[in-house]
């Protein structure tokens, strides 16, 4: 596997690949790779050459956030991308932030859900992928769902530069307890990884709720919350949005998406959910 640090050459290698026809996948993380950036990973790979970046990017930690502690594991991450056929690793210096004086921004979609709580997050997160998406140029790029707003914002950035680039969702993979897999995750121990795990049974049994019949908006949330709060998480919301984001409070409806963001043991975890009937399924 080629680890390419320097941006020029990574626009060589991109830019060559794509002259000898064949399509580029990007799959960009900030590294403590899991099975949820795996499973982008094998997606992108069906796409084209799968190009990998590794970057935790500053720009997108505000201050009293965790971007010095923030979960790094090179030696396996390495490793992960060698067993997985990785022919590049874009693994850039801080160069790629340092004396930017540009910003992408996008205030109407990050004045809500976790915007809110995360000054200039998604400033963060918009210019640095736009950034990557300039030096690689991608055919395709990879985000989980998990990270809905994250995917609707970039997406929504693509489209609005008129990029050449299809950005596709990846659903959200998990762990045993139904936990949102996160490299956040590593924060916790085993016990309280499993009782973690309840913040996705309250999303799901909310939807049971909507299923059994009730479509309000309020006293879903209201529903949700309660089992939150009863399970040990601090909530910093929990919103009912359509796939565009807008928020719902009345009437719910299939496809409509469940979106939350809780503290649980000094942990901040987000995680959503699709309202879709059973007979959807
Ligand atoms: P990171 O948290 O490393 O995630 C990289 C990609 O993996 C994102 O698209 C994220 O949505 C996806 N992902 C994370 N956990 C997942 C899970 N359990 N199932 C499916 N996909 C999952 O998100 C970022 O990094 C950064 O903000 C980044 C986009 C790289 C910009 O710095």
């Amino acid at each position: 596997m080629k680890i390419i640090t320097s941006i020029a050459e990574m626009k060589r290698v991109s830019g060559g690949l794509k002259k000898y026809s064949r399509s580029v996948s990007f799959i960009p993380t900030m590294g403590k790779l899991h099975e949820g950036h795996i499973k982008l990973i094998e997606e992108g790979k069906k796409y084209g050459e799968a190009i990998v970046s590794i970057f935790v990017n500053p720009m997108q930690f505000a201050p009293d956030e965790d971007y010095d502690s923030y979960p790094r594991d090179y030696e396996r991450d390495i490793e992960i991308l060698k067993n997985l056929g990785i022919k590049y690793l874009f693994y850039p210096t801080a160069d790629i932030v340092e004396n930017s004086a540009t910003f992408v921004i996008n205030p109407e979609y990050s004045d809500r859900l976790c915007g809110l709580f995360r000054t200039d997050h998604f400033r963060g997160v918009l210019t640095i992928v736009m950034k990557l998406f300039c030096i690689i140029t991608p055919n395709f790029a990879f985000f989980g769902l998990k990270d809905y707003q994250q995917y609707v914002l970039i997406k929504k950035a693509a489209e609005d530069f008129f990029l050449d680039v299809k950005v596709i969702p990846v659903k959200t993979v998990r762990e045993k307890c139904g936990l949102a897999m996160s490299s956040r995750n590593a924060y916790f121990n085993d016990y309280d990884r499993g009782i973690a795990g309840n913040f996705y049974k309250a999303l799901k049994e909310t939807v049971d709720l909507f299923n059994a019949g009730e479509k309000l908006g309020e006293n879903l949330v209201f529903f949700a919350i309660k089992k939150l709060i009863k399970n040990g998480f601090k909530v910093d919301y929990v919103k009912i949005t359509d796939k565009d984001l807008n928020i719902k409070e009345q009437s719910v409806r299939n496809g409509d998406i469940m979106l939350s963001a809780v503290e649980f043991k000094g942990v901040r975890l987000i995680d959503n959910i699709f309202f879709e009937t059973l007979l959807k399924k």
